[in-house]
């Protein structure tokens, strides 16, 4: 079968980190380029934490460095309640001798989808804004985006504030960009990742496996159960992020319904809602798919095979 092409944008962040390593190691997958973005962490800390991933799991793919501020706000959100100072608190890693290349991430994302044959998903876990200066600098890209697919929003309650998801908070402008930009579009939302809580045992099911990467997973995974816990409540962390990627694996792990989506860009209480016309009241035409269902086993059956495809 032919590998899907995709350039993966990310703020690492565990989750993050573990949306990459199954993106590398998939036989389905093509993982063109990682570009990072400020979100997690500030942006030297999300490159940082991507680099050291990358070298630890000997993951050669290229790295690009992005934006580092949203669109239009002033201030970049950023989550060490969830994540720690470093963005990747919890595992250590050996000195850094891996490098990101000097390219600007949205020039590359720019340079790449150009030159493609318009076979390239971008796949996005956190804020947007990478994809959106992209597309507004270079609308000429458009055409050329294969689809979209984004862990951010929820069409329930937010993480953020009562009604924002965190991706979607910190560059509501960029994921507006992103939701009318007119190329097929995927969210993956907090209402299914809510679903996927990597509970004590999955944890006990993952620390069998004995790859590098399961290693890796349990240690990243440890510490953000632990923020979870003390910041939501919940006894396993939502694994997110790799929720956008087991999709590309594996189409059936979601069920998604089309609706038209729009991005609170102006609102103060909602800012940065991703109002989803779930029941059509709108009329408006659906501009977005977005998840309502996931099917946790086979989600937990993707991650340990994408685990076991490292070396020990
Ligand atoms: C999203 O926010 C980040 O903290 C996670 O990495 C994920 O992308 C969940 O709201
Ligand atoms: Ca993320």
């Amino acid at each position: 079968m032919e590998k899907r092409k995709i350039i993966l944008d990310c703020d690492p962040g565990h989750d993050d980190a573990i949306a990459i390593m199954l993106a590398a190691k998939s036989p389905l997958i093509d993982l063109l380029g990682v570009t990072v973005v400020a979100g997690n962490q500030t942006l030297d800390k999300t490159v940082m934490n991507t680099l050291n991933v990358c070298q630890h799991l000997g993951i050669d793919v290229p790295i690009y460095k992005g934006c580092g501020q949203p669109m239009i706000r002033d201030k970049q959100i950023i989550a060490p309640e969830i994540h720690g100072e470093s963005g990747l608190d919890g595992p250590l890693f050996a000195p850094l001798t891996r490098r990101v290349e000097p390219k600007h991430a949205v020039l590359y994302l720019a340079e790449t989808l150009l030159q493609s044959d318009g076979d390239i998903t971008v796949v996005t876990t956190g804020p947007m804004t990478n994809l959106a200066m992209a597309i507004r600098l270079y609308p000429e890209i458009l055409p050329k985006i294969k689809e979209i697919v984004l862990m951010g929003g929820t069409y329930q309650l937010g993480n953020m504030t009562p009604a924002a998801e965190f991706n979607i908070f910190a560059d509501a402008d960029a994921a507006h960009v992103a939701f009318t930009c007119g190329r097929k579009i995927t969210m993956v939302g907090l209402d299914v990742s809510r679903k996927a809580l990597c509970l004590p045992s999955v944890m006990e099911r993952m620390s069998k496996i004995g790859t590098s990467a399961s290693k890796l997973f349990i240690e990243i995974m440890t510490f953000f159960n632990t923020t979870q816990k003390q910041v939501f409540g919940w006894d396993g962390g939502p694994l997110h992020d790799p929720i956008t990627i087991a999709f590309l694996i594996d189409p059936t792990v979601l069920t998604v319904k089309e609706m038209f989506t729009q991005i609170d860009i102006r609102g103060e209480q909602s800012y940065g809602r991703t109002n989803c016309d779930f029941f059509h009241n709108s009329g408006q035409k659906p501009n977005s798919f977005v998840a309502t269902d996931i099917n946790v086993a086979k989600f937990w059956d993707i991650i340990e095979a994408g685990l076991r495809a490292y070396s020990p």
